[in-house]
């Protein structure tokens, strides 16, 4: 065997995989198509949140005279945070590169094909030609964005997320299609620079996946900012106008919508195209996600998947984290705990950001679980007073004993400031299975956005300082 390890792709997943399994000593290489870092550092997390907080100053400028700071009417000049967006991967994946290169990983770039017997061979790219055998092989070669029939990714007027993060001015007029965690973070940030943007969602709400308090907190933000929001929407298609300047896309139900730009975001593919040759045992879905168990094992002895590219699992880069500490912890023959993808930690950097952990409300009912459930608004906070941003709550939803007082925690959804920030407590709370009365114990600071999580929870003990 040439290495303990072979990792095909060298995005969260595959780089987490080598980072931790050279810490603990395995010899290990990345075969990597083009920089390391993958989707979130190049074409997701990392620069659509560099963008959102572009929206953020921009917002924060605007309202300054609220605050007694004269400033002028800020203008936007989006080709230099395009730049800044540059400067902060560029800074990030040196940083990554380095860290591999400290620990000895080898990366070999091209794109890697899985072989029968656990070897790898880069077919294109500087390293085409070459072959490397791991003792294991870690398929992480994630996911693009999934298109749409009728609404061909042409980089003019339908981008997807990809070309999307590449855009040098803020399009006038936006229609986004899909209206979940990308969706919702693009038309929040391109409304706040001034696009007028219009959510086209196939189901009956935006951020479905959300527990409904929370996403019709984000729904109402939107609409009071003038984003038009149109639920059961069936795209069909887009017509150019003869000048070029704009297009029309067309609804189910003969609504037209008239833009300078359409930007799909209606879920991601996994990247398993060409990924495995004749051979190999691992599986496929019909999907074409890699088919895993709850140790992220394939069907092939020694094959493992992490991220997005496996079934059933959120795509997350913070989720392929753990999975692949997971892998290697395997690998070493160390105890394995699953991860639980009921109980792993949300964020989506809208304005307002959400963040949750856990089942929703809705969720609790459904499995016939009694609950208890409080809500605290941020307008009741101190903090959230004292910067000016109020929208939002804070939700816990409990299970409820037959004495009628609160078990164990089974949610936490927030909405509102800085949530993103603040979720730790509640991802603590869930997945210690702790209940109100043991998490009402710990004090907040004051004055602190996360003493609304505080005070929902000490509401859940039957004795909240605040709400009833
Ligand atoms: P998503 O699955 O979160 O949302 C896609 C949305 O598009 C859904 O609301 C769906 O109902 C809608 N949709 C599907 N087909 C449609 C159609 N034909 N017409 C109109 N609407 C349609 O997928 P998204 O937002 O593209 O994100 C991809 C993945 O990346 C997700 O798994 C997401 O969780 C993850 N992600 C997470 C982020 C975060 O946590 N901050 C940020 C960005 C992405």
């Amino acid at each position: 065997m040439d290495y303990d390890v072979v990792i095909i792709g060298g995005g969260p997943g595959g780089y987490a995989a080598a980072l931790y399994g050279a810490s603990a000593g395995l010899k290990i290489a990345i075969v990597e198509l083009t920089k390391v870092g993958g989707t979130c550092l190049h074409r997701g997390c990392v620069p659509a949140k560099e963008f959102l907080e572009s929206a953020a100053v921009y917002r924060t400028v605007r309202g300054a005279s609220e605050f007694g700071i004269s400033t002028g009417e800020p203008t936007v000049d989006f080709a230099v945070n395009q730049r800044r967006k540059v400067a902060v991967v560029d800074q990030l994946t040196r940083g990554l590169s380095g860290l591999l290169r400290g620990r000895k990983v080898t990366i070999l770039s091209g794109t890697g094909v899985l072989l029968p017997g656990r070897r790898v061979r880069v077919i294109d790219g500087p390293d085409a030609g070459s072959e490397v055998t791991g003792r294991h092989v870690i398929l992480a070669s994630g996911s693009v964005p999934r298109t749409l029939p009728g609404l061909d990714v042409d980089g003019r007027y339908v981008l997807t997320s990809d070309e999307f993060l590449e855009l040098e001015h803020v399009p006038s007029s936006v229609a986004v299609i899909g209206g979940g965690a990308i969706g919702c973070e693009f038309a929040s940030l391109l409304s706040d620079l001034g696009a007028k943007v219009t959510i086209l969602e196939a189901l009956g709400t935006i951020l479905a996946g959300c527990d409904d308090d929370v996403s019709a907190v984000v729904a109402r933000s939107f609409k009071r900012r003038g984003i038009d929001i149109v639920t059961g929407a069936q795209v069909k298609g887009h017509t150019p106008s003869p000048d070029g300047s704009r297009t029309v896309v067309q609804l189910g139900d003969g609504k037209e919508v008239e833009v300078e730009t359409v930007v799909v975001s209606v879920g991601r593919r996994p990247r398993t195209e060409g990924l495995l040759s004749e051979g190999t045992e691992v599986q496929l879905d019909e999907r074409g996600f890699v088919v895993v168990n709850h140790l992220m094992q394939t069907h092939e002895q020694g094959v493992w998947a992490v991220g997005d590219v496996c079934a059933g699992t959120p795509q997350l880069a913070h989720v392929a984290f753990e999975e692949a500490v997971l892998v290697i912890k395997g690998i070493l023959g160390e105890p394995m705990v699953p991860v639980d993808y009921e109980r792993v930690p949300w964020a989506i950097y809208c304005h307002p950001e959400v963040a949750f952990v856990g089942l929703t409300e809705a969720q609790a009912v459904a499995r016939g679980i009694p609950v208890l459930v409080k809500k605290d608004p941020f307008g009741g906070n101190s903090r959230a007073r004292i910067i000016g941003d109020t929208e939002g709550l804070v939700k816990v939803v409990a299970e409820q004993l037959p004495d009628g007082s609160a078990g164990k925690i089974l949610g936490v959804h927030m909405v509102g400031p800085w949530v993103t920030e603040q979720l730790g407590s509640g991802y603590l709370a869930v997945n210690w299975e702790a209940t109100p009365a043991e998490v009402a114990q710990f004090i907040q600071p004051h004055p602190s956005l996360s003493e609304t999580f505080g005070e929902t929870v000490l509401a859940l003990t039957g004795r909240g300082l605040h709400v009833g």
